[in-house]
């Protein structure tokens, strides 16, 4: 136990769910007002590992009240930063001070054991810049990422403003532009190829060095098992997630996936095309469609995140009138690429 700005900070796993339940409900608001993200089956998810008592990490404690938490996960000797939230009220430190001494306190942890060899984290809920500190007296590179949305059925993404159908026929006729090429819905088959098809697509892309899952079949294997089968990110929603096979080989050469963040807000969790297909308006084909989808079922808006050095990707968003909705940075420790 250690005291900062008159904190306590314990570990998480002395918390139980109902101990936690009551921040994670105002973290949950958040979620909806900043990212029109439903997060309480995540949250719910997160308090069930909570009773279990698996989760490492930390709480922080003011005068006996609980104002903040922070845990992570691991995958080999990788931990990755689930989360730190922490709310103040009118007599403590402002929540970013409590967030930062979480962070420390995690960071201190994990730099210092021995199965530990490299750190990820991605704080989509915070501000750009706002937790920089502690990742930079520590050693860690940041990337600023972006959080874009697009209103479904609104200026580019659907001219017409009209129903799905006409974002449908935009699709359509670029399918014409691509022969060839087999335009699909996802498919569970799909999945091992399509481990493949990320590795294949990230090979010395930026995004590899913020998640290194992307850099083996298997890592993005269980990559995409976290989207698919996990409701970690959003539900997966199959019927508007797509995939593009070459017609004579039959092999996959891209794919967007899209999972349901809230009951009318849909998320892109993956976009890639193969290297030799690239600039072929297959990426603007796999939005389209998509959005064309989305308007059917009713959706009124698809969000996605993006790395902000990633032109191209964020060239072919602002095409179809994506606009910034809100900044956050992605922060990497791995002493084996300093
Ligand atoms: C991003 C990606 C999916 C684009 O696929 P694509 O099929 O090459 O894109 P398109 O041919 O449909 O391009 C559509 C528009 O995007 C923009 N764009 C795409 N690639 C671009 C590039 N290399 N340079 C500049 N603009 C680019 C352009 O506005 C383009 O429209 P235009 O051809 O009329 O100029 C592809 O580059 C990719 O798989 N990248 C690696 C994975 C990745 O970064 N995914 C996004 C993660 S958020």
């Amino acid at each position: 136990m250690t005291s900062t700005f008159q904190l306590e900070v314990l570990d998480l796993r002395h918390f139980s769910a109902r101990q936690l339940r009551p921040l994670l409900e105002q973290e949950s608001r958040l979620w909806s007002e900043r990212l029109r993200w439903d997060y309480r089956s995540s949250a719910d998810l997160l308090l069930q590992y909570l009773d279990a008592r698996v989760l490492p990490g930390f709480v922080a404690l003011d005068r006996g009240r609980v104002c903040g938490y922070i845990f992570c996960v691991h995958e080999g000797s990788k931990a990755v930063i689930g989360d730190v939230f922490a709310v103040a009220d009118a007599s403590s430190q402002p929540t970013v001070d409590v967030e930062n001494t979480l962070l420390t306190h995690l960071l201190e942890m994990l730099q210092n054991s021995p199965n530990v060899s490299r750190i990820e984290a991605q704080l989509l809920l915070h501000g750009e810049g706002l937790h920089k500190r502690p990742f930079l007296q520590n050693g860690f590179r940041i990337y600023p990422r972006l959080f874009m949305e697009c209103e479904v059925g609104a200026g580019a993404a659907d001219a017409s403003g009209g129903d799905g159908a006409a974002a449908r026929d935009q699709a359509d006729a670029l399918v014409q532009t691509a022969p060839g090429v087999e335009l699909r819905k996802w498919s569970p088959e799909d999945f091992t190829a399509a481990g493949e098809l990320i590795q294949q697509c990230y090979l010395g892309h930026l995004d590899s060095r913020i998640n290194n899952q992307y850099r083996s079949v298997a890592g993005s294997l269980r990559f995409l098992h976290n989207i698919v089968r996990f409701p970690g990110c959003g539900v997966f929603d199959a019927e508007t997630s797509l995939v593009l096979h070459d017609a004579s080989s039959g092999g996959l050469i891209g794919l967007l996936l899209c999972s349901r963040v809230r009951q009318d807000v849909a998320h892109i969790t993956q976009i890639c095309v193969a290297q030799n297909y690239r600039r072929r308006k297959l990426g603007k084909l796999l939005v389209q469609e998509c959005l064309g989808l989305l308007k059917e079922r009713g959706f009124s808006a698809l969000t996605l995140t993006v790395t902000a050095a990633n032109r191209d990707a964020v060239a072919l968003y602002e095409s179809f009138g994506f606009k910034v909705a809100h900044r956050f940075d992605a922060m990497v420790w791995d002493p084996e690429e300093a």
